[in-house]
């Protein structure tokens, strides 16, 4: 978990603790003060091969990934009616649109004539149509094709059976999801908890300052550990954030395959949360989530960083990266906070945990460890793989 912050942009929305569910509340109520913080000592292994086995990687793919929805993109990326983006997720080529009646749909980004991609670039667009640029078919953010160039040039052609492939979605936490394969989704392992926390993190009306996509050399699970462990901060971040936390545990709580984090900030008093109840939550606590199958949530002060992982093959991660602010900045000062808190959350999550993941990822598949090793404060990562490997 890593809070990063600076001084407060002038204008802002603020979280107060009373804005979030009871369920966080109560979480966070149970955080000691800092100094009477205990790590229950522990040592615990996986094997090597869920993170370099061929035959892991597809049992994930089949029991996870395919059999149940995944996240897509926040849906605070279509924030407007009359929006669209297309995002390559999980190897497919898709388009994420907010039609002006306000529904989100996740489409096939690929046209009914000849496959070709409606949209070739990664920005929102705000346009009401969509025009294929190979013939110039021209379809609703609704998917519905409106239009073809030179229709007296195809025989009893009826448009109404050409709409884009649409996938089953939803919107929940403020996260798309779609179901890949096309059937019916079974939401049953997205938290209703989870979904709600995160309604209250504000994360549905968010704005999207930025967005980032990496592309990684390691296993998805190893990109996913330092999110669920504390042990890695003091050390990996020892030259940016790392002195701004203590080795203190979390208040876990675990929702099926996902896991709530609350921690306190270094220096932490449980007094401080009644000392003024407008205060802005995030400068005292700090919230991690790991929302199944994929999703990571990390809060600062000022800003929300929400990551999809998405894996791609055994040592391959595709990393969906937004920093969520509560609103565009105001002034310029918050421009500048705004800022530099991207480039340094970039630089902590890109530059120390991805890479951290990807030169584990060269040990791992050297086969070393045979068996990697767990200790009392990476507790939450085995809690999460046994409520993943349940599924399996
Ligand atoms: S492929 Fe899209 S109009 Fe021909
Ligand atoms: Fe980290």
């Amino acid at each position: 978990m890593a809070t990063l912050d600076f001084a407060a942009p002038a204008k802002r929305k603020v979280t107060r603790l009373t804005d979030l569910t009871e369920s966080q509340q109560a979480a966070i109520r149970l955080i000691p003060a800092e100094r009477d913080a205990v790590v229950v000592p522990m040592t615990e292994t996986r094997p090597n091969a869920i993170f370099t086995g061929r035959e892991r990687f597809e049992t994930e793919q089949a029991r996870i990934f395919r059999r149940f929805p995944v996240p897509i993109l926040p849906e605070a990326v279509v924030a407007e009616p009359g929006s669209v983006v297309a995002i390559e997720a999980y190897g497919m080529a898709l388009l994420v649109s907010r039609a002006r009646d306000g529904a989100v749909r996740v489409l096939l980004n690929a046209c009914q004539h000849k496959g070709s991609k409606l949209i070739e670039d990664c920005i929102v667009h705000r346009q009401g149509r969509m025009t294929c640029p190979y013939h110039a078919w021209t379809y609703g953010l609704d998917g519905k094709l409106i239009g073809v160039a030179r229709p007296d040039v195809f025989e009893g052609f009826d448009k109404g059976t050409r709409g884009l492939r649409e996938l089953p979605s939803r919107v929940m936490g403020g996260f798309v999801y779609a179901q890949l394969d096309g059937s019916e989704p079974d939401f049953s392992q997205v938290s209703d908890q989870v979904s709600a926390d995160l309604d209250a993190l504000g994360i549905p009306n968010a704005h999207v300052y930025g967005r980032k996509r990496f592309d990684l050399k390691a296993n998805w699970k190893v990109v996913l550990e330092p999110f669920l462990e504390g042990y890695h901060v003091q050390r990996l971040h020892a030259a940016s954030i790392g002195d701004r936390f203590v080795d203190a545990p979390s208040i876990v709580d675990q929702f099926g395959a996902n896991i709530r984090q609350v921690s306190g900030r270094a220096g932490y008093e449980p007094s401080m949360l009644d000392e003024d109840p407008e205060t802005n939550v995030h400068k005292l606590v700090t919230h991690a989530y790991t929302a199944f199958p994929n999703i990571v949530i990390v809060t600062s002060q000022y800003y929300i960083s929400a990551m999809i992982l998405m894996p791609y093959d055994v040592d391959r991660t595709v990393v969906e990266y937004c920093m969520l602010t509560p609103g565009p900045a105001t002034t310029p000062k918050a421009e500048e906070v705004f800022e530099r808190s991207y480039e340094l959350i970039i630089n902590v999550f890109g530059g120390e945990d991805f890479r951290a993941a990807e030169i584990s990822q060269t040990g791992l598949a050297m086969g070393v460890p045979e068996e990697p090793l767990y200790c009392g404060l990476e507790d939450n990562i085995l809690r999460y793989y046994n409520a993943l490997e349940a599924l399996l």
